[in-house]
């Protein structure tokens, strides 16, 4: 039953209970008024203190398309936060206010936190450099409708590992399935955080550590590019120097795979050239899609909307 469930982190859920999820975003994705009216009345609160594009908006528009309402603010300087309110403070008032809370914050552990203080479910859209376990959810439904699997299959990690949350939920999230293998592809310094690496050990799930991507993009099955997270440095001089570590081209990708597919949670700044969005390869359009149509599920089944026979 994920009805009045927070979702924290990648592993909140159950393997059955996304199965059930991604099953009811593929009817969403093929009549998009399936569950229509059916958060009639509901108030989703969006309480963004990062910046965000895709994430609070195909959260709005999936509550919008469900029929509920939203409010909430885009970034801090326009809440109470700006005046030194706490986040437990925020949340305690929100939370009396709407039905369910999206939030995103710059600071790791801090949607645990909202949880403990908020009368209704919490959603995590990105804490710090550490989850982001929607972003996962999407990554997910499209690797299930795109490569068709995940049993086994081969996934490759590029660019700044170390401070982007959507590999490090991700990779939590697909170190559950057997027989998957993983590739991480970064320079040293932005390697993935040994927490992770300990934990896929703990699960035996084999992993390679490398700094070329051309020496491993032939065995792939998708190829998850990233962005350097220029505002989680300490040091502006080292994000310029390691900005540009990876910039996948036309050229690279004649290396790869006929039926690989290239996924990039967005914003692109360059690692992806834009000749390359021509290439049926290509899936982070579709990806983005996606991410509405698994909000859309996701709403409906927190808020009881929907209740399918596992959830
Ligand atoms: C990601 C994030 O916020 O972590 N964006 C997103 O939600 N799709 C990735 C990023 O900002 O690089």
């Amino acid at each position: 039953m994920l009805e009045q469930r927070s979702l924290i982190g990648p592993k909140d859920f159950t393997l059955e209970e996304l199965d059930e999820l991604f099953k009811l975003t593929e009817q969403i994705e093929h009549d998009k008024d399936f569950l229509r009216e059916s958060c009639r009345g509901k108030l989703l609160a969006t309480l963004f203190f990062e910046p965000s594009t895709r994430t609070r908006l195909s959260f709005e528009a999936a509550m919008l398309r469900l029929g509920g309402s939203c409010l909430g603010f885009a970034e801090p300087a326009s809440s109470s936060a700006a005046k030194g309110e706490s986040l437990a403070d925020t949340i305690r008032v929100v939370s009396a206010y709407a039905d369910l809370i999206v939030m995103r914050n710059p600071k790791e552990g801090a949607a645990l936190l909202a949880k403990r203080y908020s009368q209704v479910p919490v959603i995590n859209a990105g804490d710090g450099g550490h989850h982001h376990p929607t972003q996962t959810l999407t990554d997910l439904v499209t690797i299930k409708q795109l490569v068709g699997r995940f049993n086994g299959i081969k996934v490759g990690f590029c660019g700044d590992l170390k401070f982007g949350r959507t590999v490090h939920s991700l990779t939590e999230a697909l170190a559950r399935y057997p027989d998957v293998e993983l590739f991480f592809i970064s320079p040293d310094e932005l390697g993935v955080p040994s927490y992770i690496t300990n934990e896929l050990k703990v699960s035996n799930i084999q992993y390679t550590e490398t700094d070329r991507l051309e020496k491993v993009i032939g065995e792939l099955d998708v190829l998850y590019m990233t962005r350097v997270q220029r505002e989680r440095f300490l040091n502006e001089g080292e994000y310029l120097r390691l900005k540009d570590s990876y910039i996948l081209t036309a050229e690279k990708m004649k290396g790869a795979k006929e039926r690989m597919i290239i996924l990039h949670p967005l914003p692109r700044v360059n690692e992806i050239d834009i000749e390359l969005d021509a290439d049926p390869r290509a899936a982070y359009f579709k990806q983005a899609e996606y991410g509405m149509y698994v909000r859309m599920a996701l709403i409906a089944c927190t808020l009881g909307a929907f209740k399918p026979s596992v959830l």
